[in-house]
Protein backbone atom coordinates (compact mmCIF):
# COMPACT_ATOMS: atom_id res chain seq x y z
CA UNK A 1 0.00 0.00 0.00
CA UNK A 2 1.32 3.16 -1.18
CA UNK A 3 2.02 5.31 2.04
CA UNK A 4 3.59 9.14 2.32
CA UNK A 5 3.80 10.41 5.76
CA UNK A 6 3.89 14.55 6.00
CA UNK A 7 3.57 15.98 9.40
CA UNK A 8 2.94 19.51 9.78
CA UNK A 9 2.67 21.49 13.03
CA UNK A 10 1.17 24.76 10.95
CA UNK A 11 -1.47 24.93 8.74
CA UNK A 12 1.34 25.60 5.72
CA UNK A 13 1.82 23.65 2.93
CA UNK A 14 5.77 23.18 3.45
CA UNK A 15 6.05 19.96 3.75
CA UNK A 16 6.29 18.21 0.57
CA UNK A 17 7.26 14.18 0.34
CA UNK A 18 9.90 13.59 -1.20
CA UNK A 19 10.02 10.14 -3.47
CA UNK A 20 10.15 6.99 -2.01
CA UNK A 21 9.32 3.64 -1.42
CA UNK A 22 7.25 1.79 1.10
CA UNK A 23 6.42 -1.51 0.52
CA UNK A 24 7.79 -2.04 -3.05
CA UNK A 25 5.42 1.16 -4.40
CA UNK A 26 6.77 4.67 -5.25
CA UNK A 27 6.20 7.15 -3.00
CA UNK A 28 4.35 10.28 -4.65
CA UNK A 29 5.92 13.71 -5.05
CA UNK A 30 3.55 16.35 -5.21
CA UNK A 31 5.21 19.34 -6.76
CA UNK A 32 5.50 22.80 -5.73
CA UNK A 33 6.79 25.38 -7.99
CA UNK A 34 7.52 29.22 -6.60
CA UNK A 35 7.28 31.02 -9.97
CA UNK A 36 9.48 34.33 -10.85
CA UNK A 37 7.28 37.43 -10.81
CA UNK A 38 6.92 39.27 -14.42
CA UNK A 39 5.54 42.98 -14.28
CA UNK A 40 1.44 43.25 -15.26
CA UNK A 41 2.35 45.05 -18.90
CA UNK A 42 5.10 41.55 -19.85
CA UNK A 43 2.10 39.51 -18.77
CA UNK A 44 -0.51 41.12 -20.42
CA UNK A 45 1.20 41.44 -23.96
CA UNK A 46 1.34 38.77 -26.18
CA UNK A 47 4.14 37.15 -27.75
CA UNK A 48 5.67 38.53 -31.49
CA UNK A 49 4.88 36.58 -34.07
CA UNK A 50 6.71 38.41 -36.50
CA UNK A 51 8.04 34.90 -38.57
CA UNK A 52 10.20 35.50 -41.39
CA UNK A 53 8.19 33.33 -43.68
CA UNK A 54 5.21 35.56 -43.69
CA UNK A 55 3.12 32.79 -45.38
CA UNK A 56 3.25 31.05 -42.29
CA UNK A 57 2.53 33.54 -40.51
CA UNK A 58 -0.52 34.76 -41.83
CA UNK A 59 -1.65 30.96 -41.87
CA UNK A 60 -1.45 30.76 -38.15
CA UNK A 61 -2.81 33.65 -37.54
CA UNK A 62 -5.87 32.94 -39.62
CA UNK A 63 -6.03 29.10 -37.45
CA UNK A 64 -5.60 30.82 -34.36
CA UNK A 65 -8.24 33.26 -34.85
CA UNK A 66 -11.21 30.91 -33.93
CA UNK A 67 -9.85 30.51 -30.29
CA UNK A 68 -9.38 34.34 -29.51
CA UNK A 69 -12.82 35.91 -27.91
CA UNK A 70 -14.32 39.34 -29.34
CA UNK A 71 -16.29 41.82 -27.23
CA UNK A 72 -19.57 39.55 -28.59
CA UNK A 73 -17.87 36.21 -27.59
CA UNK A 74 -17.86 37.66 -24.05
CA UNK A 75 -21.00 39.28 -23.78
CA UNK A 76 -23.19 36.05 -25.15
CA UNK A 77 -20.97 33.93 -22.46
CA UNK A 78 -21.55 35.86 -19.95
CA UNK A 79 -25.09 36.18 -20.53
CA UNK A 80 -25.34 33.06 -21.30
CA UNK A 81 -23.80 32.20 -17.82
CA UNK A 82 -26.47 34.22 -15.98
CA UNK A 83 -29.17 32.61 -17.55
CA UNK A 84 -28.27 29.10 -16.72
CA UNK A 85 -27.48 30.49 -13.11
CA UNK A 86 -31.12 30.92 -12.76
CA UNK A 87 -32.29 28.02 -14.39
CA UNK A 88 -29.79 26.10 -12.46
CA UNK A 89 -31.59 27.73 -9.21
CA UNK A 90 -35.25 27.36 -10.09
CA UNK A 91 -37.55 24.15 -8.70
CA UNK A 92 -39.07 23.98 -12.16
CA UNK A 93 -37.27 25.74 -14.94
CA UNK A 94 -38.88 25.59 -18.64
CA UNK A 95 -35.49 24.06 -20.04
CA UNK A 96 -32.63 22.25 -17.77
CA UNK A 97 -30.16 24.25 -16.83
CA UNK A 98 -26.05 23.13 -17.82
CA UNK A 99 -24.87 24.24 -14.18
CA UNK A 100 -25.68 22.04 -11.07
CA UNK A 101 -25.49 25.18 -9.05
CA UNK A 102 -25.77 22.42 -5.86
CA UNK A 103 -26.68 23.34 -2.31
CA UNK A 104 -24.12 22.31 -0.08
CA UNK A 105 -25.95 22.72 3.42
CA UNK A 106 -22.76 24.68 4.17
CA UNK A 107 -24.14 28.13 5.83
CA UNK A 108 -21.42 29.81 7.34
CA UNK A 109 -17.68 30.16 6.76
CA UNK A 110 -14.85 30.32 9.79
CA UNK A 111 -14.88 33.68 10.41
CA UNK A 112 -15.06 33.35 14.56
CA UNK A 113 -18.92 33.47 14.71
CA UNK A 114 -21.61 31.02 13.93
CA UNK A 115 -24.56 31.13 11.85
CA UNK A 116 -26.23 33.48 13.88
CA UNK A 117 -23.68 35.84 14.87
CA UNK A 118 -22.83 34.49 17.93
CA UNK A 119 -18.89 33.77 18.83
CA UNK A 120 -17.44 30.14 18.35
CA UNK A 121 -16.50 28.51 21.53
CA UNK A 122 -15.13 25.42 20.31
CA UNK A 123 -13.33 22.71 22.12
CA UNK A 124 -10.05 21.68 20.61
CA UNK A 125 -10.67 18.46 18.61
CA UNK A 126 -9.26 15.70 16.11
CA UNK A 127 -10.79 15.19 12.49
CA UNK A 128 -10.38 13.09 9.71
CA UNK A 129 -9.96 14.29 6.22
CA UNK A 130 -10.06 12.35 2.95
CA UNK A 131 -9.52 13.96 -0.26
CA UNK A 132 -10.33 12.17 -3.66
CA UNK A 133 -10.49 13.66 -7.21
CA UNK A 134 -7.47 13.43 -8.41
CA UNK A 135 -4.86 10.36 -9.23
CA UNK A 136 -3.70 11.05 -5.74
CA UNK A 137 -6.11 9.97 -2.25
CA UNK A 138 -4.59 12.19 0.74
CA UNK A 139 -5.75 11.32 4.16
CA UNK A 140 -5.54 13.90 6.75
CA UNK A 141 -5.81 13.93 10.25
CA UNK A 142 -6.01 17.32 11.45
CA UNK A 143 -5.58 18.82 15.22
CA UNK A 144 -8.01 21.80 15.08
CA UNK A 145 -8.00 24.76 17.74
CA UNK A 146 -11.01 27.39 17.64
CA UNK A 147 -11.67 26.46 14.23
CA UNK A 148 -7.97 26.63 13.38
CA UNK A 149 -5.74 23.84 12.20
CA UNK A 150 -2.99 23.59 15.00
CA UNK A 151 -1.27 20.51 13.59
CA UNK A 152 -2.01 17.75 10.81
CA UNK A 153 -0.38 14.69 9.37
CA UNK A 154 -1.12 13.59 5.67
CA UNK A 155 -0.41 10.38 3.49
CA UNK A 156 -1.03 10.51 -0.43
CA UNK A 157 -1.77 7.19 -1.92
CA UNK A 158 -1.85 6.63 -5.71
CA UNK A 159 -5.19 5.38 -6.94
CA UNK A 160 -4.15 3.32 -10.20
CA UNK A 161 -5.80 3.46 -12.83
CA UNK A 162 -7.53 0.02 -12.79
CA UNK A 163 -9.16 1.31 -9.77
CA UNK A 164 -10.20 4.85 -11.34
CA UNK A 165 -12.08 2.72 -14.17
CA UNK A 166 -13.31 -0.06 -12.18
CA UNK A 167 -16.30 -0.85 -9.89
CA UNK A 168 -17.41 1.61 -7.26
CA UNK A 169 -17.26 -1.24 -4.80
CA UNK A 170 -13.51 -1.66 -5.79
CA UNK A 171 -13.05 1.76 -5.38
CA UNK A 172 -14.47 2.38 -1.85
CA UNK A 173 -12.58 -0.77 -0.77
CA UNK A 174 -9.48 0.59 -2.01
CA UNK A 175 -10.33 3.91 0.14
CA UNK A 176 -10.74 2.28 3.36
CA UNK A 177 -7.67 0.28 2.88
CA UNK A 178 -5.82 3.44 2.74
CA UNK A 179 -7.90 4.62 5.83
CA UNK A 180 -7.03 1.83 7.74
CA UNK A 181 -4.09 1.34 7.27
CA UNK A 182 -3.50 5.24 8.22
CA UNK A 183 -5.72 5.13 11.22
CA UNK A 184 -3.57 2.01 12.30
CA UNK A 185 -0.28 3.49 11.66
CA UNK A 186 -1.32 7.13 13.74
CA UNK A 187 -2.62 4.83 16.31
CA UNK A 188 -6.13 6.28 16.07
CA UNK A 189 -8.38 3.10 15.20
CA UNK A 190 -9.72 3.10 18.11
CA UNK A 191 -11.12 6.01 18.29
CA UNK A 192 -14.85 6.90 16.29
CA UNK A 193 -13.41 10.67 14.85
CA UNK A 194 -15.32 12.95 12.38
CA UNK A 195 -14.32 12.76 9.34
CA UNK A 196 -14.76 15.16 6.22
CA UNK A 197 -14.69 13.63 2.79
CA UNK A 198 -13.37 16.04 0.07
CA UNK A 199 -15.18 14.39 -3.15
CA UNK A 200 -14.17 16.43 -5.81
CA UNK A 201 -17.26 15.62 -8.60
CA UNK A 202 -20.92 16.53 -9.12
CA UNK A 203 -22.49 15.53 -6.29
CA UNK A 204 -26.20 16.21 -5.44
CA UNK A 205 -26.26 17.20 -1.99
CA UNK A 206 -29.63 16.17 0.62
CA UNK A 207 -28.20 17.39 3.31
CA UNK A 208 -23.97 18.15 4.76
CA UNK A 209 -23.46 14.31 4.80
CA UNK A 210 -25.53 13.12 1.88
CA UNK A 211 -23.56 13.41 -1.66
CA UNK A 212 -25.40 11.09 -4.92
CA UNK A 213 -22.98 11.16 -7.27
CA UNK A 214 -24.42 13.09 -10.82
CA UNK A 215 -21.56 12.02 -12.96
CA UNK A 216 -17.77 11.08 -13.36
CA UNK A 217 -15.35 13.55 -14.87
CA UNK A 218 -11.22 13.80 -15.24
CA UNK A 219 -10.09 10.80 -14.98
CA UNK A 220 -12.54 8.44 -13.17
CA UNK A 221 -15.14 6.27 -14.37
CA UNK A 222 -16.27 3.63 -11.86
CA UNK A 223 -19.32 1.84 -12.74
CA UNK A 224 -22.93 1.60 -10.11
CA UNK A 225 -21.25 4.79 -7.85
CA UNK A 226 -23.70 7.29 -10.06
CA UNK A 227 -27.38 7.75 -8.14
CA UNK A 228 -25.91 6.25 -5.00
CA UNK A 229 -24.38 8.18 -2.04
CA UNK A 230 -21.25 8.39 -1.98
CA UNK A 231 -21.02 8.07 1.77
CA UNK A 232 -22.93 5.37 2.52
CA UNK A 233 -21.00 3.15 -0.22
CA UNK A 234 -17.64 4.96 1.71
CA UNK A 235 -19.50 4.08 5.12
CA UNK A 236 -20.04 -0.11 3.84
CA UNK A 237 -16.50 -0.31 2.76
CA UNK A 238 -15.55 0.86 6.25
CA UNK A 239 -17.73 -1.61 8.08
CA UNK A 240 -16.11 -4.18 6.02
CA UNK A 241 -13.14 -3.71 7.79
CA UNK A 242 -14.54 -2.84 11.07
CA UNK A 243 -13.01 0.93 11.04
CA UNK A 244 -15.11 3.00 12.75
CA UNK A 245 -15.52 6.78 12.22
CA UNK A 246 -18.18 9.16 11.69
CA UNK A 247 -18.61 10.91 8.25
CA UNK A 248 -20.30 14.13 9.02
CA UNK A 249 -19.64 16.19 6.01
CA UNK A 250 -19.04 15.59 2.33
CA UNK A 251 -17.76 18.31 0.03
CA UNK A 252 -16.53 19.48 -3.32
CA UNK A 253 -13.04 20.74 -3.47
CA UNK A 254 -14.29 24.27 -4.56
CA UNK A 255 -16.62 24.26 -1.04
CA UNK A 256 -13.20 23.34 1.12
CA UNK A 257 -10.96 26.12 -0.69
CA UNK A 258 -13.78 28.91 0.09
CA UNK A 259 -13.87 27.70 3.75
CA UNK A 260 -10.09 27.32 4.24
CA UNK A 261 -9.62 30.43 2.64
CA UNK A 262 -12.25 32.34 4.15
CA UNK A 263 -10.38 31.35 7.99
CA UNK A 264 -7.31 33.37 6.42
CA UNK A 265 -9.46 36.01 5.11
CA UNK A 266 -13.23 36.87 6.04
CA UNK A 267 -13.70 38.38 2.80
CA UNK A 268 -13.72 35.30 0.99
CA UNK A 269 -17.27 34.80 -1.16
CA UNK A 270 -15.87 32.47 -3.74
CA UNK A 271 -13.72 29.62 -4.12
CA UNK A 272 -12.27 28.48 -7.35
CA UNK A 273 -10.04 25.39 -8.75
CA UNK A 274 -8.02 25.62 -11.56
CA UNK A 275 -6.45 22.39 -12.22
CA UNK A 276 -7.03 18.93 -13.42
CA UNK A 277 -10.24 20.29 -13.77
CA UNK A 278 -12.41 23.62 -13.00
CA UNK A 279 -15.26 24.43 -11.02
CA UNK A 280 -16.12 27.28 -8.55
CA UNK A 281 -18.51 27.79 -5.66
CA UNK A 282 -19.92 31.11 -3.83
CA UNK A 283 -22.10 32.73 -1.78
CA UNK A 284 -25.46 32.53 -2.65
CA UNK A 285 -28.67 34.21 -1.20
CA UNK A 286 -31.09 31.76 0.21
CA UNK A 287 -33.78 33.93 -0.74
CA UNK A 288 -32.87 32.72 -4.29
CA UNK A 289 -32.54 29.07 -4.18
CA UNK A 290 -36.09 28.31 -5.64
CA UNK A 291 -34.95 24.70 -5.38
CA UNK A 292 -34.20 24.48 -1.55
CA UNK A 293 -35.35 21.45 -0.46
CA UNK A 294 -35.61 20.77 3.69
CA UNK A 295 -35.81 22.86 6.08
CA UNK A 296 -34.31 25.98 6.72
CA UNK A 297 -32.05 27.39 10.01
CA UNK A 298 -32.66 30.93 9.31
CA UNK A 299 -29.33 31.12 6.97
CA UNK A 300 -28.86 33.90 4.97
CA UNK A 301 -26.03 32.95 2.79
CA UNK A 302 -25.07 29.48 1.78
CA UNK A 303 -22.49 28.19 -0.30
CA UNK A 304 -23.64 27.07 -3.82
CA UNK A 305 -21.19 24.35 -6.31
CA UNK A 306 -21.69 25.39 -9.55
CA UNK A 307 -20.52 22.81 -11.06
CA UNK A 308 -19.27 25.17 -14.05
CA UNK A 309 -17.28 22.21 -16.16
CA UNK A 310 -20.13 21.43 -17.66
CA UNK A 311 -21.45 24.51 -18.59
CA UNK A 312 -22.41 24.57 -22.12
CA UNK A 313 -23.39 20.51 -22.33
CA UNK A 314 -26.49 21.78 -23.02
CA UNK A 315 -25.37 23.67 -26.53
CA UNK A 316 -25.57 27.15 -25.16
CA UNK A 317 -22.17 27.96 -25.88
CA UNK A 318 -21.83 25.96 -28.90
CA UNK A 319 -20.37 28.80 -31.10
CA UNK A 320 -17.06 29.09 -28.80
CA UNK A 321 -16.36 25.23 -29.62
CA UNK A 322 -13.74 25.44 -32.19
CA UNK A 323 -12.58 22.50 -34.60
CA UNK A 324 -9.15 21.62 -32.09
CA UNK A 325 -11.93 21.81 -29.21
CA UNK A 326 -14.11 19.18 -30.85
CA UNK A 327 -10.79 16.66 -31.24
CA UNK A 328 -9.73 17.65 -27.23
CA UNK A 329 -13.89 16.29 -26.37
CA UNK A 330 -13.64 13.19 -29.02
CA UNK A 331 -10.69 12.06 -27.80
CA UNK A 332 -11.32 12.61 -24.01
CA UNK A 333 -12.49 9.79 -21.15
CA UNK A 334 -15.86 10.95 -21.21
CA UNK A 335 -16.37 12.76 -24.87
CA UNK A 336 -19.99 15.18 -24.68
CA UNK A 337 -19.91 16.26 -21.31
CA UNK A 338 -17.80 18.97 -19.20
CA UNK A 339 -17.59 21.19 -22.21
CA UNK A 340 -16.35 24.38 -20.48
CA UNK A 341 -13.62 22.44 -18.53
CA UNK A 342 -12.36 21.24 -21.89
CA UNK A 343 -11.55 24.85 -22.70
CA UNK A 344 -9.71 25.71 -19.45
CA UNK A 345 -8.25 22.92 -16.79
CA UNK A 346 -5.32 21.45 -16.49
CA UNK A 347 -6.23 18.07 -18.05
CA UNK A 348 -7.05 19.84 -21.22
CA UNK A 349 -5.12 22.77 -22.11
CA UNK A 350 -2.19 20.44 -23.52
CA UNK A 351 -4.60 18.42 -25.47
CA UNK A 352 -5.78 21.77 -27.26
CA UNK A 353 -2.26 22.79 -27.92
CA UNK A 354 -1.41 19.81 -29.65
CA UNK A 355 -4.06 19.40 -31.68
CA UNK A 356 -3.38 22.70 -33.31
CA UNK A 357 0.35 21.67 -33.32
CA UNK A 358 -0.90 18.48 -35.25
CA UNK A 359 -2.85 20.33 -37.62
CA UNK A 360 -0.16 22.60 -38.87
CA UNK A 361 1.97 20.08 -38.85
CA UNK A 362 -0.22 17.49 -40.92
CA UNK A 363 -1.70 20.49 -43.16
CA UNK A 364 0.40 23.29 -42.87
CA UNK A 365 4.54 24.15 -43.24
CA UNK A 366 5.45 23.55 -39.66
CA UNK A 367 7.23 21.15 -37.48
CA UNK A 368 9.11 19.70 -41.23
CA UNK A 369 5.64 18.81 -42.10
CA UNK A 370 5.92 16.20 -40.19
CA UNK A 371 3.66 15.50 -37.05
CA UNK A 372 5.71 12.60 -34.82
CA UNK A 373 4.29 9.61 -33.16
CA UNK A 374 4.97 11.35 -29.75
CA UNK A 375 2.75 14.53 -31.03
CA UNK A 376 -0.15 12.09 -32.24
CA UNK A 377 -0.21 10.33 -28.96
CA UNK A 378 -2.79 11.58 -26.45
CA UNK A 379 -1.83 13.10 -23.51
CA UNK A 380 1.75 13.69 -24.48
CA UNK A 381 1.58 17.54 -24.50
CA UNK A 382 0.63 18.55 -21.07
CA UNK A 383 -0.09 21.77 -19.04
CA UNK A 384 3.36 21.81 -17.30
CA UNK A 385 4.38 22.06 -21.22
CA UNK A 386 2.35 25.08 -21.45
CA UNK A 387 3.54 26.70 -18.22
CA UNK A 388 7.19 26.04 -19.51
CA UNK A 389 6.80 27.39 -22.77
CA UNK A 390 4.96 30.55 -21.22
CA UNK A 391 7.41 30.72 -18.63
CA UNK A 392 10.13 30.87 -21.15
CA UNK A 393 7.99 33.77 -23.47
CA UNK A 394 7.74 35.91 -20.26
CA UNK A 395 11.92 35.40 -19.49
CA UNK A 396 12.48 35.81 -23.04
CA UNK A 397 14.74 32.29 -23.64
CA UNK A 398 13.94 29.51 -25.86
CA UNK A 399 15.72 26.46 -24.36
CA UNK A 400 13.50 25.30 -22.55
CA UNK A 401 10.87 25.47 -25.69
CA UNK A 402 13.95 23.51 -27.21
CA UNK A 403 13.78 20.79 -24.98
CA UNK A 404 9.85 20.61 -25.70
CA UNK A 405 10.35 20.21 -29.46
CA UNK A 406 12.74 17.53 -28.81
CA UNK A 407 10.63 15.27 -26.43
CA UNK A 408 7.97 15.78 -28.64
CA UNK A 409 10.27 14.27 -31.46
CA UNK A 410 9.75 17.56 -33.48
CA UNK A 411 11.80 18.79 -36.48
CA UNK A 412 11.76 23.18 -35.83
CA UNK A 413 13.35 25.75 -37.03
CA UNK A 414 12.77 29.60 -35.25
CA UNK A 415 9.34 30.27 -36.82
CA UNK A 416 7.92 26.75 -35.07
CA UNK A 417 9.37 28.09 -31.87
CA UNK A 418 7.96 31.35 -32.54
CA UNK A 419 4.22 29.60 -33.73
CA UNK A 420 5.10 27.31 -30.55
CA UNK A 421 4.87 30.36 -27.71
CA UNK A 422 1.97 32.34 -29.85
CA UNK A 423 -0.54 28.90 -29.85
CA UNK A 424 -0.12 28.76 -26.04
CA UNK A 425 -0.01 31.84 -25.02
CA UNK A 426 -3.85 32.10 -27.10
CA UNK A 427 -4.99 29.03 -25.57
CA UNK A 428 -3.90 30.15 -22.06
CA UNK A 429 -5.54 33.43 -23.06
CA UNK A 430 -8.72 32.07 -23.56
CA UNK A 431 -8.54 29.71 -20.65
CA UNK A 432 -7.69 32.93 -18.12
CA UNK A 433 -10.93 35.06 -20.11
CA UNK A 434 -13.49 32.25 -19.58
CA UNK A 435 -13.06 31.92 -16.22
CA UNK A 436 -12.43 36.11 -15.57
CA UNK A 437 -15.88 36.01 -17.12
CA UNK A 438 -17.48 33.87 -15.02
CA UNK A 439 -15.87 35.24 -11.73
CA UNK A 440 -16.96 38.75 -12.87
CA UNK A 441 -20.52 37.92 -13.10
CA UNK A 442 -20.36 36.11 -9.51
CA UNK A 443 -19.11 39.45 -8.13
CA UNK A 444 -21.30 41.34 -10.00
CA UNK A 445 -24.19 39.12 -8.74
CA UNK A 446 -23.09 39.21 -5.09
CA UNK A 447 -22.22 43.00 -5.31
CA UNK A 448 -20.41 42.67 -1.62
CA UNK A 449 -18.07 45.91 -1.09
CA UNK A 450 -15.67 43.56 -1.46
CA UNK A 451 -14.76 40.23 -2.38
CA UNK A 452 -11.43 37.46 -2.01
CA UNK A 453 -11.73 34.52 -4.64
CA UNK A 454 -9.60 31.57 -2.91
CA UNK A 455 -8.20 29.75 -5.27
CA UNK A 456 -6.14 26.22 -5.60
CA UNK A 457 -5.07 24.12 -8.40
CA UNK A 458 -1.96 22.84 -10.11
CA UNK A 459 -2.87 25.09 -13.25
CA UNK A 460 -3.51 28.20 -11.42
CA UNK A 461 0.07 27.09 -9.26
CA UNK A 462 2.15 26.35 -12.20
CA UNK A 463 1.39 28.58 -14.82
CA UNK A 464 3.22 31.62 -15.13
CA UNK A 465 0.54 34.20 -16.95
CA UNK A 466 -2.71 32.91 -15.59
CA UNK A 467 -2.77 35.14 -12.32
CA UNK A 468 -2.01 38.10 -13.92
CA UNK A 469 -4.62 37.66 -16.88
CA UNK A 470 -7.12 36.78 -14.50
CA UNK A 471 -6.62 39.82 -12.73
CA UNK A 472 -6.42 42.24 -15.76
CA UNK A 473 -10.11 40.45 -16.99
CA UNK A 474 -11.53 40.04 -13.73
CA UNK A 475 -11.64 44.22 -13.54
CA UNK A 476 -12.33 43.97 -17.37
CA UNK A 477 -15.57 41.86 -16.76
CA UNK A 478 -16.99 43.28 -13.21
CA UNK A 479 -15.80 47.10 -13.91
CA UNK A 480 -16.33 48.77 -9.93
CA UNK A 481 -15.95 45.66 -8.26
CA UNK A 482 -13.12 45.13 -5.28
CA UNK A 483 -11.42 41.90 -5.42
CA UNK A 484 -8.87 40.12 -4.84
CA UNK A 485 -7.46 36.06 -5.95
CA UNK A 486 -5.91 34.24 -3.05
CA UNK A 487 -3.66 31.43 -3.06
CA UNK A 488 -5.36 28.98 -0.75
CA UNK A 489 -2.89 26.44 -1.00
CA UNK A 490 -4.32 22.58 -0.25
CA UNK A 491 -8.01 24.41 0.20
CA UNK A 492 -9.83 20.79 -0.31
CA UNK A 493 -7.61 18.76 2.43
CA UNK A 494 -7.59 21.59 5.17
CA UNK A 495 -11.60 22.36 4.27
CA UNK A 496 -13.15 19.21 4.21
CA UNK A 497 -11.32 18.98 8.24
CA UNK A 498 -12.85 22.84 8.80
CA UNK A 499 -16.44 21.86 7.32
CA UNK A 500 -16.33 18.39 9.28
CA UNK A 501 -15.67 21.16 12.40
CA UNK A 502 -18.35 23.75 11.22
CA UNK A 503 -20.92 20.32 11.01
CA UNK A 504 -20.46 18.75 13.70
CA UNK A 505 -21.08 22.35 15.52
CA UNK A 506 -23.86 22.81 13.68
CA UNK A 507 -25.83 18.95 14.14
CA UNK A 508 -24.85 19.24 18.08
CA UNK A 509 -26.72 22.81 17.96
CA UNK A 510 -29.66 22.02 15.72
CA UNK A 511 -30.41 18.65 17.99
CA UNK A 512 -30.32 20.44 21.05
CA UNK A 513 -32.57 23.39 19.45
CA UNK A 514 -34.89 20.95 18.44
CA UNK A 515 -35.20 18.82 21.53
CA UNK A 516 -35.19 22.01 23.16
CA UNK A 517 -36.85 24.77 21.17
CA UNK A 518 -37.05 27.55 23.94
C1 LIG B 1 -15.54 18.37 -10.91
C2 LIG B 1 -15.76 19.38 -9.82
C3 LIG B 1 -14.45 19.78 -9.19
C4 LIG B 1 -13.48 20.23 -10.27
C5 LIG B 1 -12.12 20.60 -9.70
C6 LIG B 1 -14.51 18.90 -11.90
O1 LIG B 1 -14.23 17.95 -12.88
O2 LIG B 1 -16.75 18.12 -11.56
O3 LIG B 1 -16.63 18.84 -8.84
O4 LIG B 1 -14.67 20.80 -8.28
O5 LIG B 1 -13.31 19.22 -11.23
O6 LIG B 1 -11.51 19.51 -9.09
Amino acid sequence: MPIVGVESTSAGSANIPPNKSINGVSRVTIEDVSLPEFSKDAILQMPELNLSDKEKESKIREWMKSIFLTDEDVELIRKAFLEEIERGLEKTPEQKSSLQMENTFLPELPDGTDEFGNAVTEKDGVYLALDLGGTNFRVILLRMRKGEIIAQKVDYFHVPEAVRLGSGEQLFDFLAACIEEFVVAEKVSQEILPLGFCFSFPMHHAGLNIGILASWTKSFNCSGVIGKDVVKMLNTALHKKNIHVDVIAVLNDTTGTLVAGAQKDHDCAIGLIMGTGCNACYLEKVSRIGKWEGPHYDENEVVVDIEWGAFGDNGCIEFLKTKFDKEVDKQSLLAGTFTFEKYISGKYIGEIVRHVMIDLAEEGPFFGNHASERLLQFGSFTAKHVSTIEGETLSGGTDKIREVMSEMDLIYDKDDLRALQYICAVVSLRAAQLVAICVGYLLTRMNKPTATIAVDGSLYKNHPRLKGLMDHYTAVYAPGCKFQYMLALDGSGKGAGMVAAIAKRLTEKRTKSESDPN
